[in-house]
């Protein structure tokens, strides 16, 4: 493309990208497509010659976009929220123009001493002790990965990276039901194996029941097993409860266990200070992670990764080919050893945008408007005879349940419930997702990117009370 050409692209698309940040509220926010939509417009096979820029932009419009779920939309209150923001879409221009590989200190001496940096801002932003130091990862479930394949090794000493199981290990690895799915999956990966997960049950809040980590660890102990780990979660994703941390971590002292906390989505909240008391023990883990793209407005993917003892990290995942080797190695951190890939974004460039941009203070007062729209929607929720709140609200999701009056039996409240979370989502008006709580279809409303604003919430309580209503009055005919 000549620069004629790129100048003037650019121009149009950065003005796109503003329409589109300032609208975004004008879309349906969830697709309304069904599968295939999409790929039906697409062609079979790639064009043999180039295309007009025109042509292809027109396609990204007409056939792309409205395949796209708007996770910036005011009215997403899905999964976790994936928040990006105006200073980190900034960043990610730059960061796409540099197309720097950022995979040792060499290859980019700024990216590594700022990944450095940032790591350590946000280290003490959350108000964790000089001990952690940290990577970003590209994601919470790289970062869990990364650090049951650090105590692996470090267990072994070494010998599984170098031998494969000799088959004498008998590791077990504990986590409670309410763990992210990511634990089952990093326990396949680090070839521990499923059957070698065991899952904790939760108390009345769905927390870790220490009693019964105990417990099952003394069971192991009996029947010749060797507990590995245990991984706690700040914040799950059913409903944002706090695993017990200091005692998990008295305990994984007590039998020497690696110990992991989970807090992907809620460690943005200790950037808080009136939120840190929930903390309490996070300090004693080897290894946190916390995902910035989540719920501190950076974009997609960042995930920052906390660890006591970089050596054994390095000791995992350190290999020195010929052609990678640099004279500064000894002076400085390469963080292709300090994760599975070899190949790194320059992701700190965002990081750095969003921290300077906002501040803490700016960060702080947009965490406390989301805490405070989920606790205005949940002084609804228990105001209103037909819903049902199920799980304490302690950061910005609600988990709650239409409950009408006259309908009283499980199966038929799971049912109505999930009749209504498909007519909101059809209805294009506001997103949302489930899930299941003491047995409970349970809705989860969780707002957390940028543009959501308490008139957003409000008007999602209103829709959620309407379409309540048509629901009930078709229950019969369900
Ligand atoms: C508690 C928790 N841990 C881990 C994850 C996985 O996050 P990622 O998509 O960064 O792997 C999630 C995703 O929502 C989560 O809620």
């Amino acid at each position: 493309m000549d620069s004629n050409d790129f100048n003037h692209y650019l121009h149009a698309f950065s003005d796109w990208i503003s329409d589109y940040v300032k609208a975004v509220g004008h879309y349906p926010v969830g697709s309304l497509l069904r599968p295939g939509d999409i790929s039906k417009q697409l062609p079979d096979s790639p064009p043999e010659r180039g295309e007009p820029m025109d042509a292809i932009f027109r396609d990204f419009l007409e056939v792309i976009l409205p395949g796209i779920t708007h996770w910036q939309h005011p009215s997403f209150f899905a999964y976790f929220p994936a928040s990006r923001s105006e200073p980190s879409i900034l960043a990610e221009m730059l960061t796409a123009a540099l197309g720097a590989q950022c995979m040792l200190w060499y290859t980019s001496p700024a990216a590594e001493e700022l990944e450095d940096r940032m790591m350590a801002w946000i280290r003490d932003m959350i108000g964790l002790p000089p001990d952690f130091t940290g990577v970003i990862q590209d994601t919470a479930s790289t970062a869990t990965l990364v650090s049951l394949l650090t105590a692996r090794e470090k267990a072994s000493g070494l010998a599984i990276n170098q031998s494969g199981f000799s088959g004498k290990e008998k590791f077990r690895i504990y986590t409670s039901v309410q763990a992210h799915s990511s634990v089952d999956k990093a326990i396949r990966i680090t070839g521990i194996g499923h059957d070698n997960l065991v899952k904790i049950p939760v108390d009345h809040d769905f927390a870790m029941d220490v009693a019964a980590l105990g417990a099952a660890i003394r069971e192991d102990l009996g029947k010749g097993f060797h507990p590995l780990a245990v991984v706690a979660t700040f914040g799950t994703t059913g409903s944002t409860a706090i695993d017990p941390l200091a005692e998990i971590g008295r305990i994984a002292g007590q039998y020497g266990l690696w110990y992991h906390v989970d807090a992907a989505y809620a460690g943005a909240a200790l950037l808080l200070p009136e939120y840190r008391f929930l903390a309490r023990g996070m300090e004693m883990a080897d290894t946190i992670v916390f995902n910035p793209h989540k719920w501190l407005f950076t974009n997609f993917d960042c995930s920052v990764y906390l660890v006591k003892d970089p050596v054994s990290l390095v000791n995992t995942f350190n290999i020195m080919p010929e052609y990678l080797k640099t004279p500064e190695d000894r002076l400085v951190n390469n963080y292709r050893d300090w994760g599975i890939q070899l190949g790194r974004r320059f992701r700190a460039l965002k990081l750095w945008f969003v921290i300077r941009y906002y501040g803490r203070e700016g960060l702080q007062k947009m965490l406390r408007e989301h805490i405070g729209h989920a606790r205005w929607l949940r002084d609804e929720i228990l105001r209103h005879e037909d819903f049902e709140l199920l799980a304490p609200v302690l950061f910005g999701l609600v988990c709650f349940r239409f409950k009408p009056s006259g309908i009283s039996g499980e199966q038929e409240l799971n049912r109505i419930n999930q009749k209504l979370l498909h007519s909101l989502n059809d209805g294009g008006k506001i997103f949302m997702t489930h899930t299941v709580l003491d047995g409970k279809y349970t809705l989860r409303l969780v707002g957390g990117n940028t543009a959501v604003t308490r008139q957003s919430v409000e008007a999602a309580w209103e829709e959620i009370t309407r379409q309540a209503a048509i629901v009930y009055k078709q229950f019969d005919s369900l």
